[in-house]
């Protein structure tokens, strides 16, 4: 389902250079929910835009579901994203000036689709149905991580990722939060990547990961 091969990506900071991906392969099969840990600044940001198409590797390739993610134009890979793959941002990255249900409705709106109905029933299966007319800033962190989540899995995308999903929160709403997006990807066939600081969440994927020192190991499966 994911094939990435030979990842490369290094940052330079006037003359220093400092390499975050150091030739990083991963296979995740469909369906598969992964883990991925490491301390802070080891890459799993990086390495999640990478995978996701958001941020071209100096070298190496992603496929997704047989599509080179790095060989389409930008067009197509922007459509090829908007189609197949959630995104849920580290920081939630709702737009501030737009209600619950509509920051759901971006991408499908994006995508051409028409969404209100779609983007209803996502909220709803977060549990949000009652907040739809709330604007990000009148909702809790994990009312917010929710909307964030609805609006990755409104169009049951084939591929989910989600970075830090439970950074911001305290340990009962993390557990819900992680079991509600296990819940999504295992009723959709999801391939699912978390990133997590904690390794107690971690457990319940199928495959857990560590990055560190720009290699990838697998610590747990
Ligand atoms: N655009 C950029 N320019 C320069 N350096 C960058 C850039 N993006 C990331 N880095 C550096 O790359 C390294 C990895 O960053 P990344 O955000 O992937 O880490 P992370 O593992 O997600 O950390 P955290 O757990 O704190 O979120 C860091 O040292 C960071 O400073
Ligand atoms: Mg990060």
């Amino acid at each position: 389902m994911i094939e990435a091969r030979n990842l490369h990506r290094s940052y330079s900071i006037g003359k220093k250079s400092i390499e975050v991906l150091h030739g990083i392969d991963l296979s995740l099969k469909k369906g598969e929910c992964a883990f991925l840990c490491g301390p802070s600044g080891a890459g799993k940001t990086t390495l999640l835009y990478t995978l996701a198409g958001l941020e071209r590797p100096q070298q190496g390739s992603v496929v997704i579901d047989n599509t080179d993610l790095y060989s389409l134009k930008a067009r197509q890979q922007a459509a090829f994203r908007n189609a197949n793959i959630g995104y849920i941002f580290q920081n939630y990255l709702l737009l501030p000036e737009l209600t619950a249900l509509e920051n759901v409705m971006v991408p499908g709106a994006i995508g051409g689709a028409n969404t209100k109905e779609q983007a209803e029933a996502a909220l709803e299966r977060v549990g949000l149905s009652k907040r739809g007319e709330h604007l990000p800033a009148e909702l809790s962190g994990g009312e917010q991580q929710r909307v964030a989540i609805a609006r990755a899995v409104a169009n049951r995308p084939a591929v989910l990722f989600a970075d830090e999903p439970t950074g911001n929160l305290d340990s009962r709403n993390s557990g819900e939060i992680m079991d509600l997006l296990l819940g999504l990807a295992r009723e959709g066939g999801t391939t699912l990547a978390v990133v997590t600081h904690d390794p107690e969440l971690a457990k319940v994927g199928d495959r857990q990961l560590l990055i560190r020192d720009g290699a990838i190991e697998e610590i747990g499966s």
